[in-house]
């Protein structure tokens, strides 16, 4: 018999969810693929009703984990639970999808550079919540979505990859939202891969500015002119 192919070593990766986990459940769906050199081994979510929960459950996530924020007196007593579960679960990158607590420098300073969020704006334009409305009052022709390294500011951070979409006329906030959410799922495996597989590094550029360059990206192609 030959031997195949030798097993890549896979990064273990926590999601932390407060709701559907929609994007939770495309990271572990393409993680399946045992070439994506990242595995989804936890989920937590500060709300027992995130629906994401029983998805992660259904999946067969070997740690899923309720911490309830409520239960603790400060925010960093709740990070400090959350800390502890990501331990227990020997985690080594964690992916928030969703997740709608601040978090403070003590625990992203923990997790600097393996820490990654995903947000539905093209940063850094529309932070914050009601991206897509606020997108289409000021009537923007492209929206898109943002995969980066999470910083002390929210929403800010070393962008690791974006996706672009176009704005059609008529759109709502629902609309849009859904033709945005199509494309999370789509750049947060591909974005978790690059990471894990250390094809992502966060660097300085000449004028200080921290920037993630990346290993082996095309660097033609793939714009979108909108509208055409
Ligand atoms: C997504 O739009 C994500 O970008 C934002 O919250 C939403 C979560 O959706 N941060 P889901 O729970 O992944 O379905």
């Amino acid at each position: 018999m030959t031997p195949g192919p030798a097993p890549v070593a896979r990064r273990r990766v926590a999601v932390l969810i407060s709701g559907g986990g929609s994007n939770m459940a495309a990271l572990i769906e393409a993680t399946r693929d045992p070439a994506h050199p990242a595995e989804i081994v936890c989920v937590l979510s500060n709300r027992a009703d995130a629906g994401g929960l029983a998805k992660a459950r259904a999946a067969g996530v070997p740690h899923v984990a309720v911490v309830d924020h409520r239960a603790h007196a400060t925010r960093e007593a709740f990070e400090r639970a959350m800390q502890a579960e990501l331990e227990a679960a020997d985690v080594e990158i964690v992916a928030l999808a969703g997740f709608m607590r601040l978090l403070t420098p003590w625990f992203i300073e923990r997790w600097h550079d393996r820490l990654i969020n995903i947000h539905p704006a093209l940063l850094p334009s529309y932070k914050g919540l009601h991206t897509h409305a606020r997108a289409l009052a000021d009537g923007v022709k492209i929206a898109g979505c943002t995969v980066h390294f999470v910083r002390p500011e929210m929403d800010v951070g070393p962008i690791i990859v974006q996706a672009a979409v176009p704005v059609l006329d008529g759109d709502t906030a629902e609309t849009l939202a859904a033709r945005v959410l199509a494309r999370e799922h789509r750049i947060y495996p591909l974005a978790l891969a690059r990471v894990a597989s250390g094809a992502v590094r966060v660097v300085r550029d000449d004028d200080g500015n921290e920037v993630v360059r990346t290993e082996g990206a095309s660097s033609s192609g793939g714009e979108l002119i909108w509208p055409a």
